[in-house]
């Protein structure tokens, strides 16, 4: 089978596989970090089949939605690979890829470095911040209830995860948790200047959004 046929195949697989995921881990997600993913890869030299499978594979099975088991992902993915006959050097380093891509509070340290990782790594991140980036938030904090905004709890202040949890924090306060961190974070060129320019973007959203409910625009 050449590569072509495989990423077709697999762009099959993961539509079929993720038919009935919640919004912002749809195949939709998948679509826009494979778009991202060749983009950058433009700029990168890098394995690219690797890139290709890495990004449509990296959300195949999250452990959020499958009781925290982090090892049905990758399983998932090398199950599949085999059963296309990919190369075994290709099915290692994809799992590698999906074993290490997660952001994890910034704490973990990835056991596993290539510049394919960062590519699907830096892409997946970039659906996480700017407009597509502030939808995927208010669609999460909707789907678990939560309040967008809450003056009382400042969303500058240094709450622990757990606390954060135990006060439902309201989704406003994910932009400092997260996502106004992650263009510090990004590994590749290309990578840093879209991330940038996102970031901008959701820096203007956010004083936007302070004047807007302190009705002065
Ligand atoms: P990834 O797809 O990179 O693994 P996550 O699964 O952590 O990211 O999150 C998926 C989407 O939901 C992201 O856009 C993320 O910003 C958003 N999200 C995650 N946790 C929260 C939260 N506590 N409040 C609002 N949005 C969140
Ligand atoms: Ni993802």
């Amino acid at each position: 089978m050449n590569n072509s046929e495989l990423i077709n195949k697999t762009i099959t697989f993961v539509k079929e596989k993720l038919n009935d995921a919640e919004g912002g881990h749809d195949w939709f997600h998948i679509e826009r970090v494979y778009k991202n993913a060749l983009l950058i890869a433009k700029n990168t030299p890098c394995d690219i089949t690797v890139v290709q499978l890495g990004a449509l594979l990296h959300d195949i099975a999250d452990s959020k939605f499958h009781n925290g088991d982090e090892t049905i992902g990758p399983r998932t993915a090398r199950l599949f690979l085999e059963s296309e006959n990919a190369p075994e050097d290709i099915i290692t380093h994809v799992v590698n890829i999906i074993e290490n891509i997660s952001y994890k509070g910034g704490n973990f340290e990835k056991k596993f470095t290539s510049v394919e990782l960062d590519i699907v790594q830096d892409a997946d991140r970039l659906d996480a911040i700017g407009a597509i980036g502030i939808a995927r938030a208010f669609h999460y904090g909707g789907f678990k209830d939560r309040t967008i905004y809450d003056p009382k709890i400042d969303p500058v202040t240094n709450m622990t995860k757990e606390e954060y949890k135990k006060n439902n924090a309201p989704t406003i306060n994910h932009f400092y948790e997260k996502l106004l961190l992650l263009k510090d974070k990004m590994n590749t060129e290309t990578g840093k200047q879209i991330a940038a320019e996102r970031h901008r973007f959701m820096e203007t959203f956010l004083s936007q959004f302070y004047a807007e409910w302190e009705g002065e625009k």
